[in-house]
């Protein structure tokens, strides 16, 4: 444990940069300890007899640097416990994993992350986990397909890529009538934009390569909750190996200890960019939950107001304009991920949906001349400029 309680800090800037910080030697942050093993002393031995997990013991277990982003994963979700992985897939398919068994059900959508949809139709069906589809956007369709062996209702603060709101508070009463586990993906937000806990979620997972980290230079997942739900994920952990290790644990916590300036920054572009788009002669439609114009718009009031980086637009004249658009943009990056401190562009019709058959993706409204960007906190003039030059590629 680190000698800054979660306690001690009242606002989330001020958790975001202290939470967690374990002061070794003086340090002012937590250094790396980049060590895969630790002495074993008496109180170590008891700790692994006990099956405490903040013991260090070895750091597929835990380590110095695990425990510090841990702590401030708590402060920053509101949780009592959190476990850090290697990757969001990580977090996210051991999480399942501590819940499910042969036999059990879960209730998803076909709207969540493309590797979580893989892990629930390609994989889970082999271990005899039956999984239905519902609609993240009707809190209905999901107790609709609630059957005597569900166990989980899984869920994302909003979807990718065509950002749709999820009423939180709506699934997890559900969840809670049924005595069902709420398990939502709160990547897209990040717990500056939402903290899915105080709205009745039992389970909060990242993919911490986004906006956690937030720049671009990690692969990284955590999940966070209530310490009896964490000792159960902690085993499968242990288990199944896909912990973080402390250099990535420490590059997390450098990033999130700016989270809360971050957000508000690329937050702020990414509204300003959507009503610009909104009222430009090339563009068809623009996807984002702080326009009035959003589907979602008075549920993404109440559940994340703050609004998010990612953006979604329809540019005229299909997927060949989207891709001379993109083609033509010099400041944006064409690349996949989003969540860092740079703006990145990519067209899901020839990188993350490629793989799904055309008329399903435009059922799901990934209408061609789609793009997707997540936005950063570069200048919003030149952001601007560099969407111009992209409009001016257009043939
Ligand atoms: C919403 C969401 N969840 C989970 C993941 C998986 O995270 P990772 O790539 O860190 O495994 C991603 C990756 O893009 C994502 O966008």
């Amino acid at each position: 444990m680190s000698d800054n309680s979660q306690n001690d800090f009242e606002g989330f800037g001020s958790k975001a940069v202290h939470s967690g910080t374990n002061h070794v030697g003086d340090a002012v942050n937590t250094p790396i300890f980049q060590s895969s093993t630790y002495k074993l002393t008496d109180e170590r031995y008891a700790g692994w007899a006990a099956g405490a997990h903040h013991t260090l013991l070895y750091a597929r277990i835990t380590s110095v640097n695990a425990e510090a982003v841990c702590e401030k994963m708590c402060a920053l979700e509101g949780g009592e416990d959190a476990e850090v992985f290697a990757s969001g897939m990580a977090a996210i398919s051991t999480t399942l994993m501590s819940f499910l068994s042969s036999g059990d059900h879960i209730v998803a959508s076909t709207d969540v992350y493309g590797g979580t949809y893989g892990l629930l139709t390609e994989e889970f069906p082999r271990f005899g986990i039956e999984v239905s589809m519902a609609d993240m956007t009707d809190p209905a369709s999901y107790e609709a397909a609630i059957q005597p062996n569900t166990k989980i209702l899984y869920i994302e603060t909003l979807t990718n890529p065509v950002l749709k709101v999820c009423d939180i508070e709506a699934m997890a009463k559900i969840a809670k009538k049924h005595n069902l586990l709420c398990i939502i993906d709160n990547t897209f937000t990040s717990p500056w934009g939402c903290q899915p806990l105080s709205l009745g979620a039992d389970l909060v997972i990242h993919s911490t390569t986004k906006y956690l980290g937030g720049h671009s230079d990690i692969i990284g997942g955590a999940v966070v909750g209530s310490k009896e739900h964490i000792e159960n994920i902690f085993h499968r952990k242990v288990h199944f190996g896909g912990s973080a290790d402390p250099h990535n644990c420490y590059l997390l916590e450098r990033g999130m200890r700016t989270l809360h300036v971050r957000m508000p920054t690329l937050c702020a572009n990414a509204a300003e960019l959507a009503i610009r788009l909104e009222g430009h002669p090339m563009i068809e439609k623009v996807n984002h939950p702080t326009l009035k114009s959003h589907d979602d718009y008075e549920v993404a009031q109440r559940i994340m107001p703050k609004g998010t980086g990612m953006i979604g637009f329809v540019v005229k004249g299909g997927d060949a304009a989207a891709l001379s658009f993109m083609r033509g943009l010099t400041m944006i990056y064409e690349a996949t991920s989003l969540g860092g401190v740079e703006s990145l562009v990519e067209c899901p019709f020839n990188s993350s949906h490629m793989m799904i058959p055309e008329d399903i993706r435009h059922a799901a409204g990934l209408v061609p001349g789609y793009v997707r960007m997540s936005i950063g906190i570069e200048d919003i003039e030149d952001l601007w400029a560099d969407i111009e030059r992209g409009f001016a590629n257009v043939k």
